[in-house]
């Protein structure tokens, strides 16, 4: 018999049995998903690196799908990492746990207290491990929707139920239906900010006013975005105790691929956290690269700038060619086709990689395509201006 649809494992001897060896059993496979797990949508995560990377003149492409920066980290990240290997430290020893030389740089950069602060794999870890610690089967989460829907798939993890709610516009911040979807037993809400992918930002005076209103009410603010509209509730998490602002160095800084990202609410949510928290789960050259980036603000903002004012040349672009295009207030832009599936294959048959949001409550027709510099935006605009009319 094949062995090729069993996990073999190695199990004690029950007690009184003879001697203590151990055997070998036959689990069957397929085990069988976790029924809550079974019930829930996967996130679909579809990248065209693959596509991109397959390609003999790869270097060419523009990859504008998942809102990565356009342009490598600030070269003090490189140099770091490097010196850190140079010196002969190596990879064999564990990271520094909780990331405790990372967690004092952001409190300069963020201005909140080191005990407020906790370091995660990325942001997507951060947003899992709060599903984890305050959520459970039948919980009830808020979340307005089209938005950033990997979060959808930590809830659903836990069977907790999810209450969507859809504005007039998929572009509107949709306060008064956030407000008639919240009830007394609302566990969580889930907002972001500024929105992937319709780019509103709720105003810190309006998280203010909810998380008043809602006391008994975990909210999440999702701001992996915030270094490109420079709005943010973080300071608030000194004020409400049931307040919890995520963060990434994937986007403005530009290190998606180290994995590091953080949290911020008061001590008595983080010591929650820290129940399961990973104190080892984010590695060393993630926590290295990471400071380096805090330690190079000038380059962070010269690619905000970047960014800006590339807006403002796809706003003149799209404005002058009368196509509806949302310039958003982060680094990415909402553009409706009349014909979406084709205009998404016209742009990869050139090479440009854009994401299909076409699908999403209120985006049909929609694309979404990242921002990076202005020189970058001008060649795009050679290459595939045609294709916007
Ligand atoms: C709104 C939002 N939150 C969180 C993330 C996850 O980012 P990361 O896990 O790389 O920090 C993303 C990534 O696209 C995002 O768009």
């Amino acid at each position: 018999m094949s062995n090729a649809n069993f996990d073999l494992r190695m199990v004690d001897a029950p007690p009184g049995s003879e001697g203590s060896q151990r055997e070998l059993r036959a689990l069957p496979d397929p085990i069988g998903v976790a029924p809550t797990i079974r019930a829930l949508t996967p996130y679909e995560a579809v990248s065209s690196q693959a596509a991109i990377e397959a390609k003999p003149d790869h270097h060419t492409s523009f990859k504008l799908d998942w809102n990565e920066c356009t342009v490598a980290p600030s070269p003090r990240v490189n140099e770091a990492i490097t010196a850190y290997l140079q010196q002969g430290r190596g990879l064999n020893w564990y990271p520094k746990l909780g990331s405790t030389d990372l967690v004092n740089a952001l409190v300069n950069y963020t201005g909140v207290p080191a005990d407020h602060l906790l370091v995660t794999n990325g942001s997507d870890d951060a947003l899992r491990l709060i599903c984890s610690t305050y959520l459970d089967s039948g919980d009830r989460v808020v979340i307005p929707v089209p938005t950033y829907n990997h979060f959808m798939v930590f809830v659903q993890s836990r069977g907790a139920e999810m209450i969507t709610t859809r504005g007039k516009s998929a572009f509107d911040p949709n306060v008064e239906g956030i407000e008639r979807a919240m009830t007394e037993d609302t566990r969580l809400l889930y907002l972001v900010s500024p929105n992937n992918p319709t780019g509103y930002i709720h105003t810190p005076e309006t998280v203010a006013d909810l998380c008043r209103r809602y006391p008994s009410t975990l909210i999440v603010l999702d701001e992996a975005y915030f270094e490109f509209g420079q709005v943010s509730g973080i300071e608030l998490v000194r004020e409400f105790p049931n307040l919890l602002v995520t963060r990434t160095f994937s986007k403005a800084f530009g290190l998606a691929g180290l994995r590091v990202g953080y949290l911020a609410a008061s001590p008595e949510l983080i010591s929650g956290l820290r129940r399961i928290y990973n104190p080892k789960s984010v590695n060393t050259l993630g926590q290295i690269g990471a400071i380096a980036a805090l330690d190079d603000l000038d380059y962070l903002n010269d690619f905000l700038a970047e960014v800006k004012a590339s807006k403002e040349i796809l706003r003149e672009f799209f404005a002058e060619r009368g196509v509806e295009a949302h310039i958003t207030s982060a680094n990415f832009v909402v553009v409706r086709m009349s014909d979406v599936k084709q205009t998404l294959q016209s742009l990869e048959e050139r090479g440009v990689y854009v994401r299909d949001r076409s699908s999403y409550p209120g985006l049909e027709g929609c694309l979404r395509m990242t921002v990076g510099t202005t020189d970058q935006t001008r060649r795009l605009l050679e290459r595939v201006g045609d294709l916007f009319v």
